[in-house]
This record gives C-alpha cells, structure tokens and sequence, in this order.
C-alpha cells in the first residue's frame, strides 16, 4: 500500500491541467453497455475507480481497448450478472443496473462497496426502476432486477437527503430503451447527470430536461455507436484552487468550465482569495487574510458534499471561527480527527463541523478514510510545518489522476512511497 510524504510550507505556483470528470466518465461507460455497437469516449481519467469499470465491463462480455485517456467499448454481447469480486471495490458500479436493465430486462449486481461515508442506500435506485415495472429481488448479497418490458412512468426520486445523481443516471439509463414516456420528477442537476444525458442522446436517446428537476425521456427501441468528451473533473478542479488557496502564490487550473465551479469559486472570493479566469481557465491568488466561512452543502449548484472536507483543510487556518455543514452525507467527517491530529481546532456539533482558526498546522502521520477525506489531509500537509505521512493513498488514487506529480508541478515537495 502506497504512501505519501508531503513536506510542508513550501509556496506553489503554476499551471495545472485538469482531467475528464471521474463522476461522469464511470456512468457514461456503464451507458457504453446500452449498444452492440461500439463507443468511443475521450478524456477518461486514469484512475482506479475506472479501471475498476473497465474490468466490470470486460467481465460482462464487453471489448474494451485503452489508449491514453481514449477508451472504446464494444458490448456486442452482455451477460447479466457483474462479478462481486470487481463490483465490491466500488460503490459506483451499481450504475450497471441501468443500462443492463434497459438492454436485456434483467440485471444482477452485489450490493455496492466503497467509500465509507456513512450508509449509502440505493432505495431510490430501486424505487424507480420498479415504477418502469422491475421486479426488484435482494438475495444473498445480490440486487437482482428484472422485467418483462420497461414501461415509460412519472417518478420522483426525492429522498431524505434530496435527489439521488447516481440513482437519476440509473434510471434515465433504463428509461431511454423503455416502451413510452418516462418522467422523471425531483431529478439531479449535476453537470455529470448533462453530460450523461449528452451522450445518451448522442447514441440515439431522447431525453429532455436533463440539468434540472424533471428530466423527460422518450423511449426508443435501440441505441448506436457514439463518440464523447468527458466534461473536466469539478472536483479535482476545486481541489486544485484549494491547494492554491491554502500553499499558493498564483495557481492557474486550466481544461476547466468554470460555470461548473461556481459555488467553489464564491466560497473562495468569501474567504478573501481572487480568482480570475478566461477560456477554460482560472487562476487563483492570496488577497490579504483567510476570512472564515459559514457554508453548507447543498446539491448542485450549491456547495459540492465532495469538497466539504478539503474546505475544512483550508478553514482550518481562517482567521476565525468557521462552521461547515454537511446536509449530503451527515456522516462525512471522518477527516476531522486526522485534521486535529495536525493542530486543527474543530469540534463537530451533529452535522455541522465548528472550526476555530489556528495560526498553523503541523506535520503528523495521517490516515486516508475516504476519497476526499485524503484529498483534504494532503491539503492540510501542503500547509503544516514538517512532515505528513499519508497511509492509505489507494483512496485517493480513486479519484485524483497523478495528484503527486501535478502538485509536484507546482512546486510541493510531495513524494509516494511503495510500501
Ligand atoms: C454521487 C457522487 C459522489 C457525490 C454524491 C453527492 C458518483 C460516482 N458519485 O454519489 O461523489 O458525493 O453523488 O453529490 O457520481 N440516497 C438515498 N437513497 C438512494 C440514493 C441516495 O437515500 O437510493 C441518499 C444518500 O445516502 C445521500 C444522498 O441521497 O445522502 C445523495 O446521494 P447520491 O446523490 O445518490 O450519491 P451518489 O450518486 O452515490
């Protein structure tokens, strides 16, 4: 199991080039399964949470080739039923359901593994599928799904936490091969359920709506082949403005949509940072102190629930008292104690994390828990004084392509260790 080193204080400027979306490309790959006709899609990022559905696809009978962030899928054939072997490192698997349903009218996946943030249910999954008329069967460890025809229906898939983004991926993926019209009411707005809806339509998919509360989708009797670019990785995107907010004299993220990082951006001004951009770039510069924040996390467009720790990272040193909100997961706070470990003063008060500046923060071996949670810790360790060691990276390489070396790029002195 990797490690990594960073050894604090040291400034960083630079450029760095963002990568395809990780949330949009496991989705739109799991869609590639919708036809016998090959599909190609461009900017995938070399993480393992895709190569994890890479391997998914492959075991279903799909021919998969890779070069360089250019991926083709072929799924003349599919089987059914995904390996739990594969299916149980990653909780995003689950979104095979969709399109192996809409495709063959049955699917059989293991209930999903992955990051740690608490319980993560796919009830509204499931909820939906069974308003296209799917039987729904869970038996030892498997979600089995079946039906005889999809029928197009109105469904809602509001939950206790709001909307589900994966869940709306799932079912528009079954609803577009589905017979009639298929409505879906209290539907995901992120910029990776569009860019789902983009390519689905790009195979021959009527869908309407997509990007905000009620997505329309017209079924078809058949998809074909397609090509696709994968929007930028908001979230490594944020991180990014984040490592220049914290460590940063001038950091500029380029290959990126700004629109998209809107909230992020906000958060950042309000905390006292400039940002200024043009053309798929953004540059980020200190402007005077770190003021503290008051921010919840909110569905899109609101504050993303996946920068909520790395912001914590950054809070951590404000210039006064702080509270940060977690109205997704409220459970993900897994990175507060290995923050305070490093000197961080933050106390957690149900879902919301109270954090009291601190002057500075110092280096301390860590433990990664989930994705973002070690995104923040390296945050953190690009500001600590000394040393901090990083256990557990194989969460972070999920989601951030080469996060060393692009950091490295900027001038941290960062280093991954083979344990
Ligand atoms: C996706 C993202 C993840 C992000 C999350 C919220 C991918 C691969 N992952 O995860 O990075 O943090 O959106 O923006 O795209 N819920 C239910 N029942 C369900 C499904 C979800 O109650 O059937 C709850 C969840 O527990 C959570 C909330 O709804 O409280 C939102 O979860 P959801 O949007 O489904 O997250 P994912 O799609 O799994």
């Amino acid at each position: 199991m990797d490690k990594i080193i960073v050894h604090g204080g040291r400034a960083l400027a630079g450029t760095v080039k963002i990568s395809g979306s990780k949330n949009s490309a496991l989705p739109i790959l799991a869609a590639t399964l919708l036809t016998k006709e090959p599909c190609v899609i461009h900017r995938v990022p070399d993480l393992s949470d895709v190569h994890y559905m890479l391997q998914i696809l492959n075991h279903l009978g799909a021919e998969v080739e890779r070069a360089s962030g250019v991926v083709t899928v072929k799924a003349e054939k599919v089987s059914t039923v995904a390996p739990y072997d594969v299916v149980r490192k990653m909780r995003a698997s689950v979104c095979v359901l969709g399109p192996l349903l809409g495709r063959e009218k049955e699917a059989t996946v293991s209930l999903p593994g992955g990051c740690v943030i608490g319980d993560r249910p796919i009830d509204l999954h499931l909820r939906g599928f069974e308003s296209l008329g799917t039987a729904v069967r869970v038996h030892a460890g498997d979600i089995k799904v079946f039906a005889p025809r999809l029928r197009g229906a109105s469904i809602s898939l509001k939950g206790k936490f709001g909307s589900t983004v994966l869940g709306t991926d799932n079912v528009m993926m079954a609803a577009v091969l589905a017979d009639g019209v298929t409505v879906i009411q209290d539907a995901a707005s992120e910029p990776e359920v569009v860019d789902l809806a983009n390519f689905l339509n790009k195979m021959g998919a009527k869908i309407e709506g997509a990007g905000s509360s009620r997505i329309v989708i017209e079924g078809v009797p058949e998809l074909h082949s397609a090509e696709h670019e994968v929007i930028p990785d908001r979230i490594e995107a944020g991180t990014f403005l984040i490592a220049g907010a914290i460590a940063g004299k001038e950091v500029t993220i380029t290959r990126v949509n700004s629109q998209h990082l809107t909230a992020i951006t906000n958060a950042l001004e309000s905390s006292g940072y400039e940002i200024s951009g043009n053309n798929g770039s953004l540059t980020i510069q200190p402007n005077g102190t770190l003021k503290p924040l008051n921010l919840r996390t909110e569905p899109y467009p609101g504050f993303p629930t996946d920068m909520q720790a790395q912001m914590c990272a950054l809070l951590a040193t404000a210039q006064g008292e702080s509270a940060v909100t977690e109205n997704i997961f409220p459970q993900r706070f897994m990175h507060i104690s290995e923050l305070k470990r490093m000197g961080a003063a933050i106390e957690l008060d149900g879902a919301t994390a109270k954090i009291c500046g601190v002057d500075g923060l110092s280096g301390a071996p860590v433990m990664a828990s989930d994705l973002r949670a070690s995104a923040a810790l390296v945050l953190a360790g690009l500001k600590a004084e000394g040393m901090t060691e990083i256990n557990r990276v194989y969460h972070i390489d999920r989601g951030y392509e080469l996060i060393d070396e692009k950091l490295g790029g900027l001038g941290a002195h960062i280093e991954r260790v083979k344990v």
